[in-house]
This record gives structure tokens, C-alpha cells and sequence, in this order.
């Protein structure tokens, strides 16, 4: 298997492991998807890291193999790529990315799938499809135009140019940068943090922002209405509040 699940303190990794560069072949591609219905069944994740091993995230969906596909043959893969990614960003469970080396082309487009990037100081995002002769195929358009605007999106996808941390964090395509040895560690903790909070408030606010960015602000209001009014039937609505009265702010402990 080119990519598997481990999970651990409520918290789901999805790693891949398709050495050296975690090309992202169509059978890596369909076993994301897999993966990502997985994370989202099981009552034990909580929350997911995405993670490409000590060395690199991804490199992009597998040059080699697509260098033999022809038109019709991308007419008809090209969206089961973007359902596989999509399956990825539709996981209704905090997903934090744990990025590291290289995330170049469709390995950038999977950290993109993320609600959270925590970079390693020795990492270098990408799109450099244009280089290929090619644009970002498995959302990269889409999803990096919408995190870090029009204008960086078209920079990086008309050049190609690789992003070092710094540049990525001051342009918001990654939220944190550690040193490389901790970006695991930090992004699980991060992760086991979120996995105690209130699984259906938590997706409640990621549907809530996520299906709202993608309409006008009444639609985006009447979305979010109706999933606080739908709260108040779970019980963890009534722990924190009972929590908040009898012993002060934070303190409610969720089921
Ligand atoms: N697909 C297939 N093989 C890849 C690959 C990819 N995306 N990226 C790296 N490899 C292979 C290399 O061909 C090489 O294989 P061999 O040992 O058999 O020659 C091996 O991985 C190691 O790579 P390098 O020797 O190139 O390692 P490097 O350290 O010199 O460079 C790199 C690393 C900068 C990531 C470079 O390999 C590179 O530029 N890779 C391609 C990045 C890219 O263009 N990604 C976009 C792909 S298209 C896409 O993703 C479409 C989409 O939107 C879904």
C-alpha cells in the first residue's frame, strides 16, 4: 500500500509512503480517497494529519505515469483526481497537513486539502505544472487562488516557482513553520488538541465556513443558523454550558 492510516490519542495520520518522492500515482490517488471515507467513519479519528515521512510530502502526481496517457484517457481520469482530493477536503474532522521537503503540483494541491499546514523550515511548495506544459489538476486553481488570493495563486501557478517557509508563511499558504525534526510531532499535538473538542461543533463550524465561503453572505448565514440551532440537541452543548456555569470557561470535558 502506497498510503495507509495509522491512528493514535484520536487522531488519524494518513501517510503516505510511495519513496523517494511520494509520487502520487492513480492507485495512490485512489487510495486517498479510500482513506479519507475511512477518517471519516471511524468514531475513533477525531482528527487527521496528513503526512509524508521524514524526507518529503509529495511531489506531485506521478509525471512518469501520466507522460503516457493521452487526452481522452486525462478526459476520463481527470475526475477521479479531483474526487479523491476532495474527499480529502471534505472530511468532516479538523485535517492539519504536516509538510515537509517538497510539496510540489499535486502534493502542494493535497496540503491545500487541509484546514491547517504546519511546515517544516525546510519546505518548498509549489505548482510548477506550468513547467510540465500543464495547470494544477487536482484543485490547485481552485483551492490556492482562494487561500492566498488571485494574484499570488496566478504568480505561482504562471511561474512555477518553489515557495521556501518564510515566503509561504508570510503569504498565508502555510500557518506555522518549525524546525523540520518537530513538524510531525507539532502537527499531531495540534491535532490531539482538537480531537478533545466537540466533534459536532467542530464540523459544524467547518461545513459552516467551507460551504459558506462558496456562496453569497444570506446563504452563508442561513447555513450557519441552522447548524447553531441544531447544536443545541447535543449533549455536548449542554456540558459546556453547565461546564461554564458550575466551573468557569474551558473547562467542559466533551464526548
Ligand atoms: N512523478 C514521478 N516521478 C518523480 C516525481 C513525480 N512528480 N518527482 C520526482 N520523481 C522521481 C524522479 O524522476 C527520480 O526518479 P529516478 O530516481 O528514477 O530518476 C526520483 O523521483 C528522485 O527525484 P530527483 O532525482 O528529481 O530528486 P531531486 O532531489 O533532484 O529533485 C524534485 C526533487 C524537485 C521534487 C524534482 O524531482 C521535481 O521537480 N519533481 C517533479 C515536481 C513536479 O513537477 N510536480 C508536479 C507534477 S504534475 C501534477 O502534480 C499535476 C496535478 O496537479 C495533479
Amino acid at each position: 500500500m502506497t498510503a495507509h492510516l495509522e491512528v493514535a490519542e484520536g487522531v488519524g495520520t494518513i501517510r503516505l509512503d510511495r519513496p523517494p518522492m511520494n509520487a502520487l500515482d492513480i492507485a495512490t490517488q485512489d487510495r486517498l480517497k479510500e482513506l479519507a471515507a475511512e477518517a471519516t467513519r471511524r468514531d475513533d479519528v477525531r482528527a487527521v494529519v496528513i503526512y509524508g515521512g521524514e524526507k518529503v510530502f509529495a511531489a506531485g502526481a506521478d509525471i512518469k505515469e501520466m507522460q503516457a496517457m493521452d487526452h481522452a484517457a486525462m478526459i476520463a481520469r481527470s475526475g477521479a483526481l479531483q474526487e479523491s482530493f476532495t474527499a480529502v477536503a471534505r472530511i468532516p474532522k479538523p485535517v492539519v497537513a504536516a509538510v515537509n521537503g517538497y510539496a510540489l503540483g499535486g502534493g502542494c494541491e493535497l496540503a491545500l486539502c487541509a484546514d491547517f499546514r504546519i511546515a517544516a523550515d525546510n519546505v518548498k511548495l509549489g505548482q510548477p505544472e506550468i513547467l510540465l506544459g500543464l495547470i494544477p489538476g487536482a484543485g490547485g486553481t481552485q483551492r490556492l487562488a482562494r487561500l492566498v488570493g488571485p494574484s499570488k495563486a496566478k504568480d505561482l501557478i504562471f511561474t512555477g516557482r518553489q515557495v521556501k517557509a518564510e515566503e509561504a508563511l508570510a503569504i498565508g499558504l502555510v500557518d506555522r513553520v518549525v524546525p523540520a525534526a518537530e513538524v510531525y510531532e507539532q502537527a499531531h499535538a495540534w491535532a490531539a488538541r482538537l480531537a478533545q473538542g466537540p466533534a459536532i461543533a467542530l464540523r459544524a463550524a467547518k461545513e459552516s465556513i467551507d460551504a459558506g465561503l462558496e456562496t453569497d453572505l444570506d446563504t452563508g448565514l442561513a447555513i450557519e443558523r441552522t447548524w447553531f440551532a441544531g447544536l443545541f440537541a447535543t449533549e455536548d452543548r449542554q456540558r459546556g454550558m453547565r461546564s461554564f456555569v458550575e466551573e468557569g470557561p474551558g473547562k467542559a470535558k466533551f464526548v
